[in-house]
């Protein structure tokens, strides 16, 4: 009886329903698991099924069985697909090589010291003024520096390249807008391309000029797609994980002391935020052939969503799993994917978090939010957002 109306309840999740915030989804998620119900169901836009046991998602993840070809997320919108993930095997393979080539295991190392120049100049750039929107002053910038940098792309086009983002993930779900936005980023790398193919660096861009697919050198279309992955899987993905952390530590007094006293537990309060806060609640496949997942039918067609949000909670996997602990071992949690779409750029954001919170407690240690222990809601696509985090400190001189 509890099974079916926490399922009932369930079937109005969706982070597009007004109704649903991510807080009442991760209690209901809960609520279903400890039912008895690790397979819940909505029936939002069409209907889909939700996975909320962690051993049950990383399973599915490497079963060519969940296609993410009908696209990661949902309703389905008709428009160019973003690869590397929106693509089954073999073209997955081939658009995961490309990506490779501009973001590999050196990828972090190499870029770490230029990205903590960017911190360093974005805080003392408002270190004076005693106050800032910590989104819009760090979070943003930041990892669309850090994605310049991969690039290869002047940072003084960074608010170029920040506008092409928000219109591409405002349009994700509007087929029409999406083609315009996709027409405008053709632009814009079709153009960093051809410059590249003249003067050559060392840089992303120029492997996309010197890259081959199928034998050939890449087609404008080709070179949009790219671009919009890496804006949307690289850069909003990091800026809003970089809110969320900041949000969390300094909500926080005991673990900002504790962070300041000892940055070496930096990278263990990155992993808790990852694990507590995903910047979406999970992805979506559709079924190419019917598997029967803890006792329950997924058919083929059916869309599944792999909620990690839900997942990073078992507490078969997790001791406590709703606190923060900064001294939990063995955090596996599954923000960053896992299997054949594992995302490739963890160690890239792993540490853009790590160095923005080592360079902002040891400048500004007494920073305090304005207003600590938000809300977080639901933007288009099931993004777990919060917009702004106002914060104030003692001013300094640069
Ligand atoms: C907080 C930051 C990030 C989070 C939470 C995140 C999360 C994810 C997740 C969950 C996936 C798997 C998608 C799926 O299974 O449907 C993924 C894939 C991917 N991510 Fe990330 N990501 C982040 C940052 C980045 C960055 C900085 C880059 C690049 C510089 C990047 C590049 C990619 C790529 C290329 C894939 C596709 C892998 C494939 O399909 O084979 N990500 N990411």
């Amino acid at each position: 009886m509890a099974d079916q109306q926490v399922n009932e309840r369930l079937a109005d999740y969706s982070g597009y329903n007004p109704e649903m915030t991510p807080e009442k989804a991760l209690a209901l998620f809960e609520e279903a698991r400890a039912a008895g119900c690790p397979v819940a169901r909505s029936e939002q836009m069409g209907g889909f099924h939700i996975l909320l046991d962690y051993d049950d998602v990383k399973k599915v993840s490497s079963d060519d069985a969940f296609s993410t070809e009908a696209g990661m997320f949902r309703p389905v919108v008709d428009r160019p697909p973003l690869p590397p993930t929106e693509y089954d095997e073999p073209e997955h393979t081939k658009w995961r090589d490309l990506f490779r080539l501009g973001v590999d295991a050196k990828t972090s190392d190499k870029i770490e010291p230029g990205v903590r120049e960017d911190v360093v100049a974005l805080i003392e750039g408002f270190a004076a003024s005693g106050s800032c929107d910590l989104v819009r002053d760090f979070a943003v910038p930041v990892p669309l520096l850090a994605i310049c940098r991969i690039l290869g792309l002047d940072p003084a086009r960074g608010a170029e390249l920040r506008a092409l983002t928000d219109d591409l993930m405002a349009n994700l779900e509007n087929p029409a807008g999406a083609a315009a936005a996709y027409g405008a980023l053709a632009q814009f790398g079709v153009a960093e391309v051809e410059n590249r193919r003249a003067e050559p660096r060392d840089d992303f861009m120029t492997s996309l000029a010197n890259a081959e697919m199928d034998g050939r050198p890449l087609n404008e279309n080709e070179i949009a797609q790219t671009m919009a992955s890496l804006l949307s899987a690289g850069h909003e993905t990091s800026t809003v994980l970089m809110t969320n952390m900041l949000h969390e530590v300094l909500s926080r007094p005991e673990v900002r002391a504790a962070l300041i006293a000892d940055p070496k537990l930096i990278p263990a309060a990155v992993e808790e935020v990852l694990r507590l806060h995903p910047p979406v609640m999970g992805l979506y496949r559709r079924m190419k052939e019917t598997r029967d997942v803890n006792g329950v039918e997924l058919a083929e067609g059916d869309d599944v969503l792999l909620c990690w949000a839900a997942n990073n909670r078992d507490p078969a996997v997790f001791d406590a799993p709703n606190e923060f602990r900064l001294d939990r071992k063995r955090n596996r949690h599954l923000t960053f994917g896992w299997g054949t779409h594992a995302c490739l750029g963890a160690p890239v954001a792993r540490m853009e978090m790590r160095v923005g919170l080592e360079e902002l407690l040891k400048r500004l240690p007494d920073i305090e939010l304005t207003e600590p222990g938000k809300d977080y809601k639901f933007t288009n696509l099931e993004w777990v957002v919060i917009e702004s985090l106002d914060a104030t400190f003692a001013p300094r001189s640069a």
